[in-house]
């Protein structure tokens, strides 16, 4: 196993919010990038958008057309995913559920060869799990971009106990090409950033459920006291309350031991009501788009 050079042919499986970025980004640092997506059209359709927002940093004079037209030239859709055969490095970014990644690794292992690179951009499954039923579980890891990818700065790089090491260096290199700055972790839950964030957006709903204060002076707490650019109950809407449940479900379960690890009572009786946050218009504000109202 070898580093990939700057020609190295990546796909990315998943077009959705943040396979386009991983796209975008292994694009512009000169990959040849594949992507895929099993909803018909979603792939172009993302290509697409990657190029109406590179158009308006043209206009805005930030990148030259010349620029844009070569990241562009280098990202194809396809709808096969025999067509990523020969690719160094695959990239999945599909739905977070554990059965589904691990089906969609098993596949790729008859299509691929041994040395292709595995990597997962889950936010909270174990890539353990996801490795569990592979042949080479030595050549999966995570690479876990944050949204939205072409502007966050950082990429975890995180390793099972059977990642090889060869595998670790080529794929943190490759996140540092992609213009981010990589950390490396270990395989635990919700690695480093979600570990501390998701529990901490927990007790701020637990503040609330108790009545310790209201949701308006939690945020302004946080945002005052500490810096943050957004306050823990403003992140939860944010994020969405399904997906923040989601997560917390999924390590209750897997570590019911943990006690930073609990779900209030508050955050599941939203969701039940389907009061999602910001894309539902509600969850503990009211949003209109982009903003709370
Ligand atoms: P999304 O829902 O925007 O996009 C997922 C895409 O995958 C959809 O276009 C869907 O059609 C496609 N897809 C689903 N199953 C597929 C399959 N079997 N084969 C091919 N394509 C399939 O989701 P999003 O937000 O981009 O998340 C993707 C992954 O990235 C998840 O694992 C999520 O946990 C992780 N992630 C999400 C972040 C976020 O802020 N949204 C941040 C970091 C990681």
């Amino acid at each position: 196993m070898t580093a990939l050079n700057t020609t190295a042919r990546i796909a990315v499986i998943g077009a959705g919010a943040m396979g386009a970025g991983i796209a975008q980004v292994a694009a512009q640092a000169g990959h040849p990038v594949l992507l895929l997506d099993n909803r018909p059209g979603a792939a172009a359709q993302a290509i697409e958008g990657i190029d109406r927002q590179l158009g308006k940093r043209v206009e805005n004079g930030k990148l030259s057309a010349q620029s844009r037209d070569a990241t562009i030239a280098r990202l194809h859709a396809v709808q096969d995913i025999d067509a990523l055969a020969d690719c160094a490095l695959i990239i999945e970014a599909i739905v977070e559920n554990l059965e589904v990644k691990r089906a969609l690794f098993r596949q790729l292992e008859g299509i691929c060869s041994p040395q292709c690179i595995l990597a997962s951009n889950t936010s909270s499954l174990s890539i353990t799990g996801i490795a569990a039923q592979l042949e080479h579980p030595q050549r999966l890891l995570g690479l876990h971009f944050f949204n939205p990818v072409q502007l966050m700065k950082l990429v975890e790089v995180v390793r099972t106990d059977k990642t090889d090491a060869a595998v670790f260096e080529a794929a943190r290199a490759f996140g540092v090409a992609c213009g981010k700055t990589a950390i490396a972790c270990k395989d635990t839950p919700g690695f480093v950033v979600n570990r501390l964030l998701v529990p901490y957006m927990s007790q701020a709903l637990l503040m609330l459920e108790r009545g310790d204060a209201s949701a308006e002076d939690i945020d302004i707490a946080m945002k005052l006291g500490t810096g943050y650019p957004m306050g823990p109950i403003e992140l939860t809407d944010y994020v969405g309350l399904d997906t923040t449940l989601s997560i917390l479900e999924g390590w209750v379960k897997a570590h019911p031991n943990e006690p930073a690890f609990t779900i209030p009572k508050i955050l599941a009786s939203k969701v039940a009501e389907k009061k999602l946050g910001r894309k539902t218009g509600e969850g503990f504000y009211k949003w209109q788009g982009d903003k709370k109202a």
